[in-house]
């Protein structure tokens, strides 16, 4: 009968949500992890200052945006802030000759990927027993943005938010699709995806849509826009969080039962666009469509994630038909372990990050 169907479809929710607080919380950064991060952003930053004096070193993704699981890779941005400054490239290979000369670091500088980037990594030691990863981008000022809105959706509603995000970073990762350079997408992508759902795809929405909220005085172009893309969104979190409540109540079980189920059958992959700044967008409208019809010989746009600001970039664009086939299939897998609702929710979070 179907009230009893209700009660325990209730159970298995309360039960999985705690389960996953209780999963993510194990899985956050020590304080001694940030600290060591933090000394070595220092002396990085005072590294780099030999070659541009008037620079400073930021952290952004998800060391600076509230998602960050232990172990995690960092981000580093150069923000230089001199009028005369070098070029990205040439930044890249002197700080990259620099940094081999004066660290203990694995040093690999890619000057010309999309955004210039130098590459460093430790090995694992005793008192490091997983090294460090980090990448330093050059006046990569759109990225600091973009992780700033990240970490005001995290902060509106940080036990639905970050709790769903983090757990579906880890999963992602114990599944193997969070491989970029292998055809599936980036834990950035993923992030918009959940917000998208938060925000354009539940109702009633679970987050606002920064990006459209009026601001609270008048404010200039030259405020809002940056290399001629618009930044503006609305970053009073303190304020948001007087004034907006949302009046959806779903747990963060059901938020994420619900998520499965949207991105294994309801998102239309064929022809729609994710686009957390303005809702579900075509990839006709967007000159998107083409890429892979035409079989062009690099795959381009099977799945298709606007980013916020840069809007004529698509986060997704290196995912593979194999890619995106094999994270859809992660997603009816999914779907479907938390379908059944095993007795214990344990059993269910063992099975989907097995
Ligand atoms: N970024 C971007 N475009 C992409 C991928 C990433 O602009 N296609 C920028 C974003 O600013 C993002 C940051 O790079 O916040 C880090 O991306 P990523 O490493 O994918 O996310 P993290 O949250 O750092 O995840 P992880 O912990 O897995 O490193
Ligand atoms: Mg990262």
């Amino acid at each position: 009968p179907q009230p009893r169907k209700h009660a325990s479809r209730q159970r298995f929710a309360q039960e999985f949500s705690q389960c996953l607080y209780d999963f993510v919380i194990q899985l956050l950064p020590t304080a001694e992890e940030l600290a060591v991060k933090e000394d070595v952003r220092k002396l990085l930053e005072r590294l780099i200052r030999t070659i541009e004096p008037d620079s400073r070193l930021l952290q952004f993704g998800s060391t600076a945006n509230g998602f960050s699981l232990r172990n995690s890779d960092m981000d580093l941005c150069c923000l230089i802030d001199s009028e005369e400054r070098l070029a990205a490239t040439d930044l890249v290979n002197m700080a990259g000759d620099l940094l081999e000369r004066e660290t203990k670091f694995h040093v690999k500088p890619l000057p010309h990927a999309r955004i210039p980037i130098v590459k460093l990594s430790l090995d694992p030691a005793p008192g490091l027993p997983y090294g460090i990863a980090c990448d330093i981008g050059f006046e990569n000022r759109l990225a600091l943005e973009n992780t700033r809105l990240l970490m005001c959706y995290a902060m509106i509603d940080p036990p639905r938010v970050r709790t769903m995000v983090l757990f579906l970073k880890v999963w992602s990762k114990r599944r193997k699709i969070n491989s970029p350079y292998k055809g599936t997408l980036s834990s950035y992508g993923y992030v918009l995806l959940v917000i998208y759902f938060l925000v354009h795809v539940k109702s009633p929405p679970v987050l606002p849509n920064l990006q459209v909220m009026p601001p609270l005085r008048p404010i200039s172009k030259e405020e809002t826009h940056l290399n001629g893309h618009n930044i503006w969104f609305f970053d009073d979190i303190e304020l948001l969080r007087q004034r907006w409540k949302s009046s959806n109540t779903d747990s963060v079980a059901e938020l994420l039962i619900d998520f499965f189920k949207f991105y294994s059958r309801e998102f239309q992959y064929s022809h729609g666009v994710a686009s957390i700044r303005a809702g579900l967008l075509t990839k006709d409208s967007k000159g998107w469509e083409s890429e892979y019809e035409k079989g062009s010989p690099r795959e381009r746009n099977r799945l298709c994630i606007e980013d916020p600001f840069e809007v004529d970039y698509n986060v997704s664009r290196c995912v593979t038909k194999d890619g995106l086939y094999t994270i859809r299939g992660e997603f009816m897998r999914a779907s479907r372990i938390l379908a059944t609702r095993p007795d214990r929710a344990i059993v269910a979070l063992a099975q989907l990050c097995e």
